[in-house]
């Protein structure tokens, strides 16, 4: 492989807290290495477009506390074409740009990998997402974050739920993946979680109900992910099958993905970026870096994007247990 002396950084697909502090370790360790950076705006899209500019060690100062993304974000359905794709790859060449670091969720890095796949490019994708659905790393960018800010949330939901003897539906983010659902339901004493990685024939709401009744209980929170018709669906089924519950529902939405980053993030995120610089050193090239078992890992990106990643067992036996 060509000596890499250029590189081009972009963010894209839903923001997620501690992109900046990514953003920033890379800018820096490739600066460190004596390589030049571009900084892409609007992710593909500014790469089909050329929306770059040259990032400097300052460009990316005062940004590690900042949420969403100094680079913004975008999800382009030009670059899903062969035009779109050929244009990006046009500017790629055209700004000298020898290695694309890619900061984002599964869309963003399946895109990655078509480009490094039809063009031979090298990419290095981060795994930047409040989703946590990326296989290979314990944690993505933004996770930790989001999963702190919905346990706030629901913290405050407890207490008029409490007060009235009401059932929440809380939905929460996370797209086909139950990490944020499962995981806040624990860290917020939730009676239920909802997700779609539960794949049993037992039906998740009436197992629930029959729980609270047995236990006399009078008000619950139950987190729901976003799929398949969200906590809308199940409060509409209680209000029919059990109407003497008082049911309210709260869709959290994008609040989940605002705010500054948590420190378990911005250490991520920094890690990540330093750690992209170092595999490139090393030749590497179209692989995620990943932290496994607090150990960096590279993941070739077609398994990150392509292996759904399992919610362990465990998690799912200890909200069980310990919302009896
Ligand atoms: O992938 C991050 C995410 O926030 C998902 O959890 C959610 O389903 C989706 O993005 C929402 O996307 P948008 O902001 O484009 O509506």
């Amino acid at each position: 492989m060509a000596e890499i002396k250029t590189i081009g950084v972009l963010t894209s697909g839903g923001d997620a807290p501690g992109m900046n502090a990514a953003i920033r370790a890379v800018t820096r360790a490739a600066i460190f290495q004596g390589w030049k950076v571009y900084g892409i705006y609007r992710g593909y899209e500014g790469l089909i477009n050329g929306y770059i500019k040259e990032l400097s060690t300052e460009s990316v100062s005062n940004t590690i506390q900042r949420g969403g993304t100094i680079l913004k974000t975008a999800r382009s359905d030009e670059f899903r074409t062969d035009e779109g794709m050929n244009k990006a790859y046009e500017n790629m060449k055209k700004f000298g740009i020898d290695a694309l670091i890619v900061i984002g969720g599964n869309g963003s890095l399946s895109g990655a990998q078509r480009l490094a796949r039809e063009h031979d490019v090298t990419v290095i994708g981060l795994p930047g997402t409040i989703d946590n659905d990326l296989y290979g790393t314990d944690s993505t960018i933004g996770y930790d974050t989001a999963l702190n800010t919905i346990v706030d949330c629901v913290d405050k939901i407890r207490d008029t739920a409490t007060s009235h003897d009401r059932i929440f539906f809380v939905e929460v983010m996370g797209r086909d993946a139950g990490f944020l659902a499962q995981n806040s339901a624990i860290a917020a004493g939730a009676e239920a979680a909802i997700i779609p990685e539960d794949k049993t024939d037992v039906d998740q709401l009436a197992h629930y109900i029959e729980r609270g009744i047995r236990k006399s209980k009078n008000s619950s929170i139950v987190i729901v992910s976003e799929k398949d018709g969200g906590a809308m669906h199940y409060a509409e089924r209680v209000r029919t099958e059990y109407p003497q519950f008082d049911v309210r529902v709260s869709i959290l939405g994008h609040l989940q993905r605002g705010g500054r980053p948590s420190a378990f993030d911005r250490i991520l995120a920094s890690r990540l970026g330093v750690a992209a610089i170092e595999a490139l050193k090393e030749g590497q090239r179209n692989v995620m870096i990943g932290v496994k078992n607090d150990e960096i890992v590279y993941v070739p990106i077609t398994k990150a994007v392509k292996i759904d990643k399992p919610i362990g067992q465990e998690l799912l036996d200890v909200m069980d247990t310990l919302s009896i």
